[in-house]
């Protein structure tokens, strides 16, 4: 296939019942594992950015392989937001729901200058509670967060809707009903 006309839908596996019975669990590894599909991806990203990025957010640990990429054909920097305790630095941190309980993600402090426009980037919105998070912690930090962008929304749970209503611009390349 040629690298800008991928089926990107029809390269991400659905695997039923994972983590836990009654879930179908969209699975993008079958996607990165094909040259032209991740190529795609990424450039179908890199086109829908609104104007020049200073950096790229991902969030760990999917979100980091389109960041990267992501951040190298935008000439942007990659700012990494983690699982709380990973990273070296003084950070901040914000706390957000799981289904189950609570986890928490960080940045370093110093990670962004005031003002910077900053893009961030996940392999997928569920819930939205990872990517509200983030973009709470990138306000903090002083970023603009000028975009999210997911290879995937599932808009049934609601997460974009709900990343639209904190003001972001989202944008999605690929939904599963
Ligand atoms: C997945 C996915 C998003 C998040 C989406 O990450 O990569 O980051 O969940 O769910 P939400 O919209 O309901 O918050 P996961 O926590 O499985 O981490 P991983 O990438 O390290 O596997
Ligand atoms: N796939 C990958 N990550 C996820 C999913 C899914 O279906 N749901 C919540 N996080």
């Amino acid at each position: 296939a040629n690298a800008d006309n991928a089926d990107l839908k029809a390269l991400i596996r659905t695997i039923p019942d994972f983590p836990k019975p009654g879930i179908q669990f969209r699975d993008v590894t079958t996607l990165l594992l094909d040259r032209c599909g991740f190529s795609s991806c990424v450039g179908r990203m890199a086109a829908a950015a609104p104007g020049p990025v200073d950096l790229v957010a991902g969030v760990e640990a999917r979100g980091f392989l389109f960041a990267g990429a992501l951040a190298d054909r935008l000439n942007a920097g990659v700012l990494l937001i983690r699982k709380d305790g990973k990273l070296p630095g003084a950070t901040i941190a914000e706390d957000y729901a799981l289904e189950y309980g609570q986890d928490r993600i960080a940045m370093h402090a110093d990670a962004c200058a005031p003002d910077a426009r900053v893009l961030l980037v996940d392999d997928l919105i569920a819930t939205g509670g990872t990517a509200r998070a983030a973009v709470r912690l990138l306000r903090k930090a002083g970023a603009r967060v000028v975009q999210a962008q997911f290879l995937v929304d599932l808009p049934e749970l609601g997460g974009a809707d709900a990343l639209r209503k904190d003001g972001v611009d989202v944008h999605a390349l690929v939904a599963f009903e």
